[in-house]
Parts: structure tokens; C-alpha cells; sequence
């Protein structure tokens, strides 16, 4: 009997200690979502049965071997044991009871985790090799950053456009992956205002590491005006070129002013005549435009470099993004 008070203090002693090291272990990242709340619950609690198994089994072997050891000059046998019932229906009944428990707790998680508020924000997400764009159906933004209120569920609407991907804030801690095909939904209810990023769970291709985009918890206020600011943008085919212009980078190497970086001006680059390193010449018209941005290399223009310019901007920009573009060069030129 004494052997069991002291075995059963060892592993009271080993639980707290294995429990203790795991939630204190800084595993997480911090917590930003109502739905994170209760996956850290059941993580917690997942944490403490482990910590209570791993010093079942390691606090009675450790003091069996310590103290049952064989002593100096006891040449005996040990005792021969065959079977105990008890013991054997206690450790099958306690683990079945335990796993059953995990399984409730786990559907309870879950239930909570996808919760439907009626009020929810609705969000088209949409993940392409290899971008993230959001669009916020209401009022017809498409935007490269997510942007969130505070305390308001937003119902996140998955498509992808070419294989799987998978949407994942860590901060957030819920995790879905986007389908081709299909679409797919999470729910994530922001709790804490801050600056977080999305990146992409799923191996999709070459730059899968970079598929990145920015998420931003804002309060319910500054939502309100940046999505109605945006609308006005929306509405404007030259308002949304000049969004592409920045969002895709063009500026490193394109200018508004006239003046020449790596690539030429757009200033006053729409109508004019240009001349290519071959020497032939052609009017920079709509199609033009279109080629230099999907097939950069196709004309390169006299006087600067090839190979300079992205060739992939074909599978990050849509057609519309791309016409828009070159409606806001046709704001920048007289022709
Ligand atoms: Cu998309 Cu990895």
C-alpha cells in the first residue's frame, strides 16, 4: 500500500510539472479570434491528459526500476503473475472513458468553432497561384489586403482558381483549405485589433512560401470608412487602374512623372509611337499595352533592358485588373 501512496504522489508531482512545462511552453502564437479561444480550451485540456498519461507510465516505470531493482547478493526470482482482471478492466475502462471525453469535448469545440452569427460580414476569398485577393460582395471591392472589424463574425467564402490552397492566420487558429472547383467556408470573429498575415497551409507550386497576404483588424468605425472609400474606387475604371499600378508593384520600375527607371514612363506611354530594340515601330495601342504586361519580353522597347519585368504578371492579374490598368495609362496621356 505504500508503494502506491508514493507512486501515486510521483505521478500527482510528474503531471504537474509535464502540464505545467506544455502550457507555459510558449506553443502558441498569440491569440486573436473568438474561435482560437476555444481551440486553445480544448488544446489546454488535451494538454493536461497528456501531461496525466506520460506521468502514469514514466513515474511507475521510473520507480519500479528504482526502487524494485535487483539488490546486491538476491539471486531469487521475482514473482510469477498470471493476470489480474481488475487491473486489466481498469485500463481499459479509464482510457475508454478518457477518449470518449476527448471525442464530447472535441464536438463541442467544433460545434462553437463554426457557429453561424446570421449577422455576419460576409468575404469572397479567393487564392490563386500564388496571391490571395478579397472581395467584399456588397459593395464590389476587391482588395489584396483582408480587412476586418473588430468583433463582427466575418464569414469567409473560399474559391480558388487553379489547385488547393489553404487559408491559415495562426493567430486566428482555425484553418481552411480553398478548392478548385468548389467553394469552401470559415468563420473567424477578430477579437484583438492588429496586424496579421495569411499565409498559405498547402503546397501549391513553386512560390507557395511567398503566398502571403496582409490581414488587419480595424475597429468596426475605420471598416466602416476605408470600405466606403474603396467603393467609390471600385466604380472608377481608372481609380481601380491606379490601385493596380501599386498593388502590383509597377511603380519600381514604371514612373507617372516622365521620368525613366528601369522601364519606361506611363506617363503619356498610351497612343505614342515606340520604337523597339529590332528597329521596327509600332503605336502603343490597347493590345500593345496587353502583350507588355502578360509577355513583357515579346517587343522590348529601344534603350532598355529584357528580362527585367516579372513574366508571370499573366497568372497573378485578372484581364479586368489588366484593362484597368491601361485605363488609368490613358488618364496619364493626351493622345
Ligand atoms: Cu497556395 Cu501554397
Amino acid at each position: 500500500m505504500k508503494h502506491f501512496i508514493a507512486v501515486a504522489v510521483v505521478v500527482m508531482i510528474l503531471t504537474a510539472l509535464v502540464g505545467l512545462g506544455l502550457s507555459n511552453a510558449g506553443l502558441f502564437p498569440e491569440l486573436a479570434s473568438l474561435q482560437g479561444k476555444f481551440i486553445d480550451e480544448l488544446f489546454q485540456m488535451q494538454f493536461w491528459v497528456i501531461a496525466f498519461l506520460f506521468a502514469l507510465i514514466v513515474g511507475f516505470m521510473l520507480y519500479t526500476i528504482i526502487v524494485f531493482r535487483r539488490r546486491e547478493g538476491d539471486e531469487s526470482d521475482a514473482d510469477h503473475i498470471e493476470g489480474n482482471n481488475a487491473l486489466e478492466v481498469t485500463w481499459t475502462v479509464i482510457p475508454l472513458i478518457t477518449v470518449i471525453g476527448v471525442a464530447v469535448f472535441g464536438a463541442n469545440t467544433l460545434a462553437k468553432v463554426t457557429a453561424i452569427d446570421p449577422q455576419a460580414l460576409e468575404v469572397k476569398v479567393i487564392g490563386q497561384q500564388w496571391s490571395w485577393r478579397f472581395e467584399y460582395p456588397e459593395t464590389g471591392v476587391v482588395s489584396d489586403v483582408l480587412l476586418l472589424p473588430q468583433g463582427q463574425q466575418a464569414l469567409l467564402v473560399m474559391e480558388s482558381t487553379d489547385v488547393l490552397h489553404s487559408f491559415w492566420v495562426p493567430e486566428f487558429r482555425v484553418k481552411q483549405d480553398l478548392m478548385p472547383g468548389s467553394t469552401t467556408e470559415v468563420r473567424i470573429t477578430p477579437t484583438e485589433l492588429g496586424d496579421y498575415t495569411v499565409r498559405c497551409a498547402e503546397v501549391c507550386g513553386l512560390q507557395h512560401t511567398y503566398m502571403l497576404a496582409d490581414v488587419r483588424v480595424v475597429p468596426e468605425e475605420e471598416f466602416d470608412t476605408w470600405l466606403a472609400n474603396e467603393a467609390v474606387v471600385a466604380d472608377d475604371p481608372v481609380d481601380r487602374g491606379q490601385k493596380v499600378y501599386e498593388q502590383y508593384g509597377c511603380q519600381a520600375c514604371h514612373t507617372l512623372d516622365g521620368s525613366e527607371l528601369v522601364g519606361p514612363t506611363f506617363l503619356g506611354a498610351y497612343g505614342r509611337q515606340v520604337e523597339f530594340e529590332d528597329g521596327t515601330t509600332a503605336l502603343a495601342d490597347e493590345a500593345y499595352l496587353y502583350e507588355s504586361v502578360v509577355d513583357p519580353n515579346a517587343r522590348i522597347v529601344k534603350g532598355f533592358p529584357p528580362n527585367v519585368m516579372p513574366q508571370n504578371y499573366a497568372d497573378q492579374i485578372t484581364d479586368e485588373q489588366i484593362n484597368d490598368l491601361i485605363e488609368f495609362m490613358k488618364s496619364l496621356s493626351d493622345n
